[in-house]
């Protein structure tokens, strides 16, 4: 089974002569394993399709099926526990909180999964060591680097082991050698059978990736390992 399945997929925001369609019947799968970017010009549509993938963002028409599962018909809360389960995010901005460690940061992860304390604290430390941050763990943001940063919200993002993570111009802002250890570590969550779809400017991340899904004006105009879905088969 495909595992994220946008089917038809439109985004119209405003209404009557102000309308803006900025999604035109996107059909997208996306399998197990699979390790993509999105590219194309700013305005395309690339974070408005993530953000639909990843259920932070309803379609205008369309269904997004994640392994089966309509999302585009679930209530607000089922929506958040659907993301909290299935899916991690990695965004430009770090979003890590001020004056809590990377532990904790990365122990946040866990909130809403009913995890206790002490297990939190043992999987987020595991997720730290496997960003190479283990011997970090206690360093809050501002004694971090920028690359280092990501990293702790890769962690944070990998902490509840989701099916798909989710990035958005996760090195926009690093330098390139920081960028290249974000996009490192990326390659081995991919060898080790994580589904990853990164969001870039960037011909050369582009590059190195299996699959590259070109957006321009709200449409996917090329894709280089299409994927049969549910809207395209009889
Ligand atoms: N909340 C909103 N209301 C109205 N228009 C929006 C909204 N969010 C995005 N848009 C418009 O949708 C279009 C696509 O935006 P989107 O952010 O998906 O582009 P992008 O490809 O990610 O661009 P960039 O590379 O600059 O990040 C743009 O024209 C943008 O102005
Ligand atoms: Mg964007």
């Amino acid at each position: 089974m495909t595992l994220l399945d946008l089917q038809r997929v439109a985004k119209t925001y405003g209404t009557g002569p102000a309308a803006l369609t900025v999604l035109h019947d996107v059909d997208l799968g996306i399998e197990a394993g699979d390790y993509l970017a999105v590219v194309g010009p700013s305005g395309s549509g690339k974070s408005t399709l993530l953000n639909v993938m990843g259920a932070l963002d309803r379609p205008t028409t369309g269904r997004v099926l994640l392994a089966g599962d309509d999302v585009t018909t679930m209530s607000d809360a089922a929506l958040s526990r659907v993301r909290a389960v299935h899916l991690g995010f990695v965004f430009q901005q770090f979003f890590l909180l001020d004056g809590r460690s990377a532990l904790e940061n990365v122990a946040d992860g866990l909130l809403y999964q009913g995890v206790r304390r002490p297990e939190r604290l043992r999987r987020a430390r595991e997720a730290l060591d496997r960003v190479g941050l283990g011997a970090r763990s206690g360093h809050t943001p501002a004694e971090l680097s920028g690359g280092e940063s990501q990293r702790v919200a890769v962690a944070r993002a990998l902490v509840h082991a989701p099916g798909i993570l989710l990035a958005d111009e996760p090195t926009g802002n690093l330098d390139q050698a920081s960028g290249a250890a974000v996009l490192d570590l990326f390659d081995r969550l991919h060898d080790e059978g994580a589904t990853i779809v990164v969001v870039t400017h960037d011909e050369h991340i582009a590059g190195r990736l299996p699959r590259v899904v070109s957006m321009r004006d709200g449409r996917v105009e090329h894709d280089t390992c299409p994927v049969l879905t549910g809207a395209v088969q009889p």
